[in-house]
C-alpha cells in the first residue's frame, strides 16, 4: 500500500487535514513563524486508534481551528503500524506499509540466483563453410545462416545481452554439410532416425544456472536433433526454460510444442517462447527486448 499527500506547504509537517467540523476556542498557534498563523486553537480532541487513546507528544497533539481538525499523519499511521517518510524536498509525506527485512532478503536472493544460460545451436557453427569471395558469394539473406553467428546466433547474442547470460554454443563432433542440398538430407534424416549427435563438449557448470534460454533453426519443423542430446545429457532438474527459434518460411508451432513434452517433469519451460522468420531477424531486436521484459527479464 503506498499513500502519498501532498502538504501546500512545510508549515503543517506532521499533520493531516481532517475534515471534522467542531468547536473553535479562542487560542492562536504559530505553525510555523515565517508562514501560517492558525487562529482560534482548540486542543479539545480526543484520537482512538483502534479502540485505543492515543497519547501523543505535545507538538502532535491533534487540533481544531477554523472549523477543521487537524490530525497527526505521522501518530496515527504508526499507531495503525505503518511507517511514515517525509521528503523535505519535494514535500512529500508517504505511508508505507513496514517492509519485512526477511521477505526483501528472500527477494533479493531470488533475484541474484537467476543465473541464466543462453544454449543455442547453429548451423553456421557445425559446418565448415568456404570464405565467400567473389567466385563464392554468399547470398545475403539465405547465406546469414552460413556465416557465423547465423540467425539463432543473432538472436542468442541479444538474449545473452539482454539478461547477462553466458552463451554456449551447442556443437555436434560430425560437422554438418555447408550446402544446402546435403543439409536438407541429414538433418530430416537425423529426425527421421531419432538421432542423438554426439556433441563436442558439454556444458560444465550447468549446475550455475537457473535459467537455459534453449535456441534452434527450425528443421523440417522441428528442432535439430543436437538439441534432444544437449537436453538428454545436462541434468535440467528445477531449471526454468525458455525457448526461442529462427525459421525460413514456416513457425516455431510444431518445435515449441514437441520441445516442451521433452523436458522432465521438474523442469518449468515458460509457455511464451520467442521466434522469428530469417527475413525478419535483422529488425527483431525490439522485440526480442519487450519478450524478454514479458517473460521477466
Ligand atoms: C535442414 C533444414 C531444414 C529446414 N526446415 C525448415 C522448416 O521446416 N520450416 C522453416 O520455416 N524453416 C526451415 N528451415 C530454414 C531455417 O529454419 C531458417 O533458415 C533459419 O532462419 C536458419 O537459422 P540459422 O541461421 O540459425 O541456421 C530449414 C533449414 C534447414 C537447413
Amino acid at each position: 500500500m503506498k499513500l502519498k499527500k501532498w502538504l501546500s506547504n512545510g508549515t503543517v509537517k506532521g499533520f493531516v487535514l481532517g475534515f471534522i467540523f467542531a468547536t473553535i476556542l479562542s487560542t492562536a498557534i504559530v505553525v510555523a513563524a515565517n508562514t501560517t498563523t492558525l487562529e482560534n486553537v482548540s486542543y479539545d480532541v480526543n484520537l482512538v486508534v483502534n479502540g485505543v487513546e492515543l497519547e501523543l507528544a505535545e507538538d502532535m497533539r491533534p487540533f481544531i481551528s477554523g472549523g477543521r481538525t487537524y490530525l497527526p499523519l505521522r501518530g496515527i499511521a504508526e499507531a495503525l503500524g505503518l511507517v511514515v517518510d517525509w521528503d523535505n524536498e519535494t514535500k512529500t509525506a508517504t505511508v508505507d506499509e513496514p517492509v519485512d527485512e526477511e521477505d526483501a532478503e528472500e527477494a533479493e536472493d531470488a533475484e541474484e540466483a537467476r543465473a541464466v544460460l543462453v544454449a543455442y545451436f547453429s548451423w553456421a557453427e557445425n559446418a565448415v563453410f568456404p570464405e565467400p569471395d567473389e567466385d563464392n558469394d554468399i547470398d545475403t539473406m539465405t547465406g546469414a545462416s552460413q556465416i557465423v553467428p547465423g540467425n539463432t546466433g543473432r538472436l542468442a547474442a541479444w538474449i545473452a545481452e539482454g539478461t547477462g547470460g553466458e552463451l554456449f554454443s551447442i556443437v555436434t563432433e560430425e560437422a554438418y554439410p555447408n550446402n544446402w542440398g546435403d543439409i536438407f538430407v541429414v538433418g530430416p534424416g537425423e529426425l527421421a532416425e531419432e538421432a542423438r549427435p554426439a556433441l563436442k563438449a558439454l556444458c560444465e557448470d550447468i549446475e550455475d544456472y537457473d535459467v537455459i534460454f534453449i535456441g534452434f533453426p527450425v528443421w523440417a519443423d522441428n528442432p535439430p536433433m543436437a538439441i534432444y542430446t544437449f537436453i538428454e545429457e545436462h541434468d535440467l532438474s528445477g531449471k526454468t526454460v525458455v525457448i526461442f527459434s529462427a525459421f525460413g518460411m514456416g513457425d516455431m508451432d510444431n518445435s515449441f510444442e514437441v520441445l516442451s513434452a521433452a523436458f522432465p517433469d521438474d523442469v518449468t519451460v515458460i509457455a511464451v517462447p520467442f521466434g522469428v522468420s530469417s527475413t525478419g531477424i535483422a529488425d527483431a531486436k525490439d522485440d526480442l527486448d519487450a519478450w524478454l521484459k514479458e517473460i521477466g527479464f
